[in-house]
């Protein structure tokens, strides 16, 4: 391999075998989100590094350490996304929308993070991010499970993901709760990792998330955030608990349960599964009732999530749901002889115009005959159309099924029925 002709670290070229599984993944995306009336928003993906600030919190891991942000030629900052809410909530503030109270917005596309790459986290990855603003009523928080929930069914991956979820409360709350936490955790500073004993002093929030098995036990004695929680946010949690009872949801309380980004409020959740390593957030989300606020002024609620897609393809491979392979080739036409590749060209147009979901391959190369055979037979095409002089001469074509290994001479309106015939499941299917 030459070392000097590589892609950046964490960023990943995906090639037929992964995109066969994302395409079927974005097509129950588009149906899910369709059944629910999302609208698609596309974004850039470049923004304001201010606005990340802003939004994201200063001292997040993203603000602190994650972001790609860089100077254009005029000096202006600017950062690659790090995730999607942002941009969308600053495209709806942009383009006055956000009077129009309910808004159900859908994206797909890549963030950047500068993270230290492992399986299931990269620096580029992608994310579809679903967002709801202007609706405060619990019943959109539970409507978020119930399309998730309807997606794991739909990829057959329900049984391996669990649904954890918490209240975070107001900022308020979480100040008061900040002050004891670290009061406490100041007791135990010494054992604390390295990690841990940086945040105590700038997220403390975050130590919480913790995986070290060491510092979870210590966690276990820890002042709880349900306690500094107002009535308000506490009840619409219980609220929001008992309508997922209603609505059979299975899901697990979670505590500890934070989130890595300051604009939540109240309800956050996290699907995760144990399937793909430590990375095992699949997918993650909650309320930011307070982020259009401090955008631009004004108060909306606000409630979203997002899926990394890497990590619902790893989920979806190590539990062997593939998607169907495609033939990347249908036809395969050879002609034998340059003075009759004019001829093998207009007829693989005439099949083209005939059957457009077909995928004809010509043959252009130099190479004989029995290689251009071999390259058909290894190709996942059913039949190869041969075309040479005598063929043209007598107005037909030599078929070769390549599965079978028939060989049949054609007119080509006989062609044509066979080409009917050997595809008729292929073209009708939806694929
Ligand atoms: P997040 O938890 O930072 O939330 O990311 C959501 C999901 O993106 C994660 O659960 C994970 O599946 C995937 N993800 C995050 N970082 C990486 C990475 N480095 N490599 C691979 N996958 C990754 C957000 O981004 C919020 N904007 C979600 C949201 C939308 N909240 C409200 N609306």
């Amino acid at each position: 391999m030459n070392k000097n002709i590589s892609s950046i670290r964490g960023m990943h070229d995906y090639f037929s075998e992964d995109l066969d599984i994302w395409h079927k993944l974005e097509k129950n995306f588009k149906q899910v989100l369709n059944n629910y009336s999302f609208e698609e928003i596309k974004l850039p993906i470049l923004e304001k590094t201010e606005i990340f600030q802003k939004a994201i919190g200063n001292v997040t891991d993203i603000i602190e350490k994650e972001m790609y942000s860089f100077y254009d030629k005029k000096g202006n900052s600017l950062t690659l996304r790090p995730e999607g809410t942002v941009g969308c909530l600053r495209a709806i503030i942009q383009n006055n929308l956000l009077y129009k109270k309910k808004l159900k917005f859908w994206y797909l596309g890549p963030m950047f993070r500068y993270e230290r790459p492992q399986k299931g986290r990269y620096r580029q990855f992608y994310q579809l991010g679903v967002e709801v603003l202007g609706l405060s009523e619990i019943d959109i928080d539970l409507e978020m499970i119930l399309l998730t929930s309807r997606l794991w069914k739909m990829l057959g991956i329900h049984l391996n993901l669990t649904l954890e979820i918490n209240s975070i409360g107001l900022k308020l709350d979480r100040i008061k709760y900040q002050k004891e936490l670290v009061l406490f955790l100041k007791q135990y500073e010494s054992f604390l990792d390295e990690e841990s004993k940086r945040r105590l002093y700038s997220n403390p929030f975050r130590i919480l998330d913790s995986k070290n098995l060491n510092i979870q036990r210590i966690l276990k004695k820890a002042p709880s955030l349900n306690d500094f929680i107002n009535n308000n946010s506490l009840n619409r949690f219980n609220d929001l608990c008992n309508i997922m009872n209603i609505h059979g949801i299975k899901y697990q309380f979670n505590p500890n349960l934070v989130r890595g980004l300051d604009y939540y409020t109240d309800t956050v959740f996290e699907w995760k599964s144990d399937e793909i390593g430590s990375k095992d957030t699949i997918c993650a989300g909650g309320r930011y009732d307070s982020l259009s606020q401090e955008l631009c002024g004004i108060k909306t609620p606000a409630i979203g999530f997002a899926i990394g897609i890497e990590r619902l393809i790893l989920l979806m491979k190590s539990l062997n749901i593939c998607a169907i392979k495609k033939e990347r080739i249908n036809i395969y036409i050879i002609f034998l002889g340059k003075e009759n590749k004019n001829h093998a060209i207009s007829l693989s147009e005439e099949i083209r115009d005939t059957y457009p979901r077909l995928n004809i391959f010509i043959n252009f190369s130099n190479c004989s005959l029995s290689k251009k055979i071999k390259h058909a037979v290894e190709s996942s095409s059913r039949i190869a159309i041969l075309i040479g002089s005598n063929e043209i001469k007598n107005k037909c074509y030599l078929i070769k099924e390549l599965k079978t290994k028939k060989e049949f001479y054609l007119f080509k309106n006989e062609l044509m029925l066979k080409i009917d015939s050997v595809f008729n499941k292929y073209l009708s299917k939806d694929n």
